[in-house]
């Protein structure tokens, strides 16, 4: 018997792919993360990144200028400070580099997108880890609650709308937020890193942001294994008053952003991290790999899976694809 229920009408005709396409990118659901270093004359190239660089203030408004024309949804920046020491003095100083850079960049385009700041030492500290340490060397948690405290009011201060709290300490969303509301920061939003792992992935921010971490992270960042552990943590960031959550890694942590994605009554997000770009990246300068079809296909299934928006170091370029080619408009 020839079969009567046939799924590929429905794949017959490019025009019909597109009509029934469960998934679509829209650029407003793209995030860019940025570096911007201090000290820097001209944007230097971050090797295992190609195509990203650490940007000067001046390279960094080009860029900027460049997503809000692509209709990007907002950009998140990351500080790269020439000096750093055990506490992260650089990342709560007005005049430190993403302090600078938010207050710059907001000043300029803060009606034309969204100016957001990641939260976390590890960018600012001479030891490389997410918060200040124990005369033991492990993280103290709770004396980087009041480091992350002053660091979100001089994000809000500088002018960030979003504070991206990616350091991964317990209770860090309650006590940020606390701390806002008692600087009359009441308007300034939080986004929680809420789910995020200790991932081989982030190899390639390690060089972009010029790290010095010796060890790793597994005693904040979750453990790979864990899958359940990563809803917990975004149900108490929920709990704590998280305005948006993200899970991050993206790409192999699908299923954690789908559980999160079902819990969640505040927009999901997902951050395709420097791993997943620079594994493309490679795959492609190779000839491998058909690169811009996978950089579509690999943020389709990631807004697919549950995320309501992605950070990706494409995002300019897929924006981009989207007006030109209406590449992603379909999946
Ligand atoms: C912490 C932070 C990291 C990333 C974003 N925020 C590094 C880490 O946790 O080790 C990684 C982003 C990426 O790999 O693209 N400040």
């Amino acid at each position: 018997m020839p079969p009567t229920i046939r799924p590929r009408r429905l794949r017959a005709t490019a025009p019909m792919r597109r009509l029934v396409a469960e998934t679509r990118i829209h650029p407003a659901q793209l995030v860019l993360p940025m570096f911007v270093a201090e000290g820097l004359s001209e944007p230097r190239p971050i090797s295992s990144m190609p195509g990203q660089v650490q940007h000067t203030l001046d390279s960094a408004a080009r860029e900027v200028e460049r997503a809000i024309a692509a209709s990007v949804g907002g950009i998140m920046l990351f500080g790269v400070p020439q000096q750093k020491d055990a506490v992260g003095s650089g990342a709560t100083d007005p005049d430190g580099i993403l302090n600078r850079a938010t207050a710059f960049l907001a000043s300029r385009f803060g009606d034309a997108t969204v100016v957001q700041t990641d939260l976390c030492l590890d960018e600012f500290t001479d030891h490389g880890h997410c918060g200040v340490l124990h005369g033991d060397g492990s993280v103290d948690n709770d004396a980087t609650l009041v480091r992350y405290a002053d660091m979100a009011i001089a994000q809000a201060e500088a002018g960030s709308q979003l504070l991206g709290l990616s350091g991964m300490m317990d209770g860090q969303v309650d006590h940020v937020r606390a701390a806002l509301d008692a600087a009359g920061h009441q308007g300034t939003a939080i986004l929680g890193y809420s789910a995020k792992y200790a991932s081989a992935l982030y190899g390639p921010f390690r060089e972009a942001v010029d790290s010095s971490l010796t060890g790793d992270r597994k005693t904040y960042q979750q453990d790979p294994a864990n899958r359940r552990e990563g809803l917990r943590e975004a149900l108490l960031d929920l709990a704590e008053g998280a305005d948006i959550v993200m899970v991050k890694p993206a790409s192999l942590y699908l299923d954690v952003l789908a559980d999160v994605a079902a819990a969640s009554d505040v927009p999901v997000w997902a951050y395709q991290v420097s791993g997943e770009y620079a594994m493309v990246e490679a795959a492609a300068e190779r000839g491998w790999i058909d690169r811009d079809r996978l950089v579509t296909e690999s943020i389709t299934s990631i807004i697919r899976a549950g995320a309501d928006t992605v950070l990706t170091y494409w995002a300019v370029e897929q924006a981009e694809w989207l007006q030109t080619r209406g590449i992603g408009a379909r999946s």
